[in-house]
């Protein structure tokens, strides 16, 4: 197959280099999209990609949906904007009423913003008016935004903390049980009761649990590498929670949206219905809408305007989230993760029969991290070998960007064909096997986190 060249994208990203502040965005290839439809992407070169990443799980219903885009473009002719602040419109008010439906839970209100950022701050507030209490728990390893209060709640990057401090008071960070890296001889319960007691430890030493707001949890970690917390360990932070009145909240921007092969990847969990959640990214189809979604109480425990952006609930957003909706329904996109994924699962264990450096596999639906380390035994990571694979399989067409420098992310459009999936296995393969084998040219740098 012929290698891609991006003789403009290198003038372009050139010129723009010069303008664009290297805070807002993670280097990783000299990619100028010009168009995409489904889960091709099409370079302003003229090179075809296939997409594994779906705007970082922003496009789940793929590039350019035909729905969707119907729906933007007859809102736009309609009502272009007006601010919910102050008045309403029908989207908007359509899908608040299916997203308070839609998520766990029998009597939810919601309030809308513009980012999934903004909906984790929105956890913050409302999590703290409900129980006047300060303090809020969340996750090494997570990341939950970029803005000043969803970034004091991430863990995952020094550079969201450099430089910008102080952070917002009052927020604490315990581990995020990790089932790669376990003790020897450890089981699944046992990795559940490690977690939960270093979770405990906190509050048997300063952090009193009368004077904790929430807790906040991705059920399955995007940015952290694609991992989901064991069962138990969930439940027992769960009962900790309702036993000291601590709110349980969960963050879905990154693995809701039937990522996971749910609609919640909480629903992966038995018996469990957060207080609050948050949604964005595919929502509104990568458009700019995020929704935080809680028990009626907890949302009615602040008063106007304690939580309104002129921009939010935009109505063009807010069609295009009903539509996605719609997709999401009459194309049985949770079902197809669910059996795509499993086909997936399968072929990246059919890699690391061959590829050592696999040291493990995690599927949930067509949700996939996959861990490079540089010796399945020792489990160090190896970022080095996952930029070369993402590199040479950039340059044979296949878009693929790595978690913690060493995790492939496999997040792509849900409507992904199998023939699209067996090109993507068998670049992988081959970009693998270059890798080993010191054949990959990478440009000088560093990429990815
Ligand atoms: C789990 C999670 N929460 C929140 C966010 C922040 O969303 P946004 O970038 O739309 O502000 C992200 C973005 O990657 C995410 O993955």
């Amino acid at each position: 197959m012929t290698l891609k060249t991006h003789p403009q994208a290198h003038q372009l990203i050139e010129r723009e280099d010069h303008y664009l502040a290297t805070a807002a965005r993670i280097n990783y290839f000299d990619l100028v999209i010009d168009h995409a439809h489904d889960a091709v992407l099409t370079d302003v070169d003229g090179n075809e990609y296939l997409d594994l990443l779906a705007s970082a799980s922003a496009i789940n219903v793929g590039h350019t949906n035909a729905k969707v885009v119907k729906a933007i473009q007859d809102q736009a002719a309609k009502l272009i904007h007006y601010t919910p602040a102050y008045f309403h419109h029908q989207p908007e008010q359509q899908l608040a009423e299916r997203l308070a439906k839609l998520a766990p839970g029998d009597d939810n209100e919601v309030a809308f913003g513009n980012s999934g950022s903004d909906a984790n701050d929105a956890i913050i507030k409302f999590a703290r008016a409900y129980t006047g209490r300060q303090y809020i728990v969340s996750y090494m390893d997570a990341y939950h935004g970029s803005t000043y209060g969803s970034m004091t709640l991430s863990g995952v990057s020094l550079n969201m903390d450099r430089k910008m401090g102080p952070l917002l008071p009052g927020v604490v960070h315990v581990p995020y049980p990790d089932m790669y890296r376990t003790l020897p001889n450890e089981t699944e319960h046992d990795v559940a009761q490690r977690y939960f007691a270093a979770f405990k430890a906190p509050f048997e030493s300063y952090l009193p649990a009368d004077e904790v707001a929430c807790v906040l949890i991705e059920p399955i970690q995007g940015d952290g590498g694609i991992r989901k917390a064991p069962a138990e360990y969930m439940q027992l932070v769960y009962d900790f929670c309702h036993e000291h009145g601590i709110l349980f909240a969960v963050d879905e921007v990154n693995q809701g949206m039937g990522r996971t092969g749910k609609m919640w990847s909480i629903e992966r969990f038995q018996n469990i219905r957060p207080d609050l959640m948050s949604v964005g990214k595919s929502l509104a189809s990568g458009l700019p809408l995020s929704a935080v979604i809680g028990r009626r109480e907890v949302m009615e425990s602040l008063g106007a305007p304690a939580h309104v952006f002129t921009t939010a609930a935009n109505p063009i957003c807010c069609a295009a989230s009903l539509a996605t909706l719609d997709v999401l329904e009459e194309e049985q996109l949770l079902h197809k993760s669910l059996t795509d994924g499993a086909y997936a699962q399968q072929r990246f264990l059919a890699l690391q029969a061959k590829h050592p450096k696999i040291g493990q596999v995690r599927m949930y639906g067509l949700d996939g991290g996959i861990e490079l380390v540089k010796d399945p035994v020792t489990k160090v990571a190896d970022p080095e070998f996952a930029s070369d694979v993402i590199y040479e399989a950039f340059r044979h067409g296949v878009v693929m960007i790595t978690l913690k420098g060493n995790i492939l992310r496999f997040q792509p459009p849900l409507v992904i064909t199998r023939a699209q999936l067996d090109f993507a296995f068998n670049v992988l393969d081959d970009a693998m096997t270059a890798a080993e084998n010191g054949q990959v040219q990478r440009p000088d740098g560093k990429i990815g986190w």
